[in-house]
């Protein structure tokens, strides 16, 4: 690779040895891929930010690098972590394991990094513009990124966003290229998406098919917001591995069709219609016997937007006692929804303002233990997929609405 002065200095160890096994990784990463060169990355987003995906070696990694005097040098937030740092007793996390997120935690502050633990970094302050070179992990996050903001991401591991936080540098491949970025699928949409929850819908059956290649929305309307198209591409990531879409004359590298597909035809068509729709409604939706007793929204945290709407629907009900429901959120949105007596106003009627965390980056086959789960209800396509898959609870999947009267009734017929 065609190392820069900076980066030869850091190969040679003039930045110290944490600096320069972290160029190291990086180097090694380039010639895989075959990158020509590095790039200059502007912030970082750190998957394996939980102890869950870490492990027991990962956290002595990190802890190695603080240690050792690693410091970041870029805008560097951290994904969810194990737990709320404040409810881990209710949500029935083991001590063992807050006691190593905690010194997770520390270690990654100590070297610089913000410690919101959210999948949504974009919405409390780090915020890359178009065109900009970050690396990221959290597939969800990536997706947002690449897509929503036009940033240039590759979807990052744990060792190679720590060591870009080390060195402010990436790799140039894969989409840090222009000609990586041009859409490869066309998408035809036959329905009217309303919700949040709609956005899920699609972007579950267009992964599916789509796998990595880059998918290109026709209709989706202008008025699409950031819930929807986080909905959308958290979805979009989950059942395939799709890090970039684009929606015509929505996202800021789609502004016309031209631009979408690079001036080419699209390799592949697909439509998204009334009857793909109610499938994956189907497929996602494994409970049978009607009774609930967990209920999560917030898969990707809930914005204020979000809890707001919540707060409305659930002002002077009561959550069915039978039923845990939690609303996962950056800590930040959960500070203002105090300040705005949303937060009140949830938990009045039964519901939880969750923090850091969310089932997935959660000890969730302790919580489950502890707290007797028998299924899982959400609105989000991200969680239902995981649920069933990743710790085996039937699901129930429905709108947000639909999710707050199963909630409420503790039954979801
Ligand atoms: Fe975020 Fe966890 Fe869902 S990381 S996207 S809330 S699975």
């Amino acid at each position: 690779m065609n190392l820069d002065q900076e980066e030869r200095m850091m190969a040679e160890g003039e930045f110290g040895p944490v600096v320069q096994d972290a160029i190291e990784i990086l180097i090694k990463l380039g010639e895989i891929y075959e990158a020509e060169k590095m790039v200059k990355v502007t912030s970082i987003h750190m998957p394996g930010s939980s102890v869950m995906v870490a492990g027991e070696g990962g956290t002595r990694f990190v802890k190695q690098q603080t240690d050792r005097g690693g410091r970041f040098v870029i805008q560097t937030s951290l994904n969810p972590a194990a737990m709320d740092f404040r409810r881990w007793q209710e949500m029935g996390v083991p001590l063992a394991i807050v006691s190593m997120q905690r010194q997770l935690t520390k270690a990654y502050s100590q070297m610089g990094a913000v410690a919101h633990h959210t999948c949504v970094p974009y919405l409390v302050g780090n915020v890359p513009r178009l065109g900009e070179h970050v690396a990221w992990g959290e597939s969800s996050a990536i997706v947002f990124a690449n897509s929503v903001l036009g940033a240039r991401t590759n979807r990052e591991g744990g060792p190679s966003a720590l060591a870009s936080a080390l060195t402010g540098r990436t790799p140039l491949y894969g989409l840090h290229l222009g000609e990586n970025r041009v859409g490869k699928v066309l998408v035809h949409l036959q329905v009217k998406l309303t919700t949040a929850f709609d956005y899920g819908i699609l972007g579950y059956f267009v992964g599916k098919i789509c796998g990595d290649k880059v998918p290109v929305f026709r209709a989706i309307p202008r008025e699409a917001g950031v819930d929807e198209l986080k909905m959308l591409g958290a979805a979009l990531a989950t059942s395939g591995a799709v890090a970039l879409f684009h929606a015509i004359g929505v996202t800021p590298e789609a502004l016309t069709d031209e631009q979408a597909f690079g001036g080419k035809e699209p390799e592949d068509s697909l439509t998204f219609g009334e009857k793909e729709y109610d499938q994956t409604v189907d497929f996602l939706t494994t409970a049978k016997n009607d009774y609930l007793n967990l209920v999560v929204v917030g898969c990707p945290h809930s914005s204020i937007e979000e809890i707001r709407s919540i707060a409305q629907l659930l002002a002077d009900k009561k959550i069915n006692p039978e039923v845990d429901f939690w609303v996962c959120t950056p800590l930040v949105a959960k500070v203002i929804a105090d300040r705005m007596g949303y937060t009140q106003i949830i938990e009045q009627s039964g519901a939880k303002l969750i923090c850091d965390t969310c089932p997935v980056l959660a000890p969730m086959d302790e919580i489950i233990k502890a707290k007797g789960y028998t299924s899982l209800t959400t609105n989000s396509a991200k969680l239902a997929h995981y649920a069933a898959g990743k710790f085996s609870l039937p699901v129930y999947f429905g709108s947000l609405s639909r999710c707050l009267r199963a909630a409420m009734t503790g039954k979801w017929n």
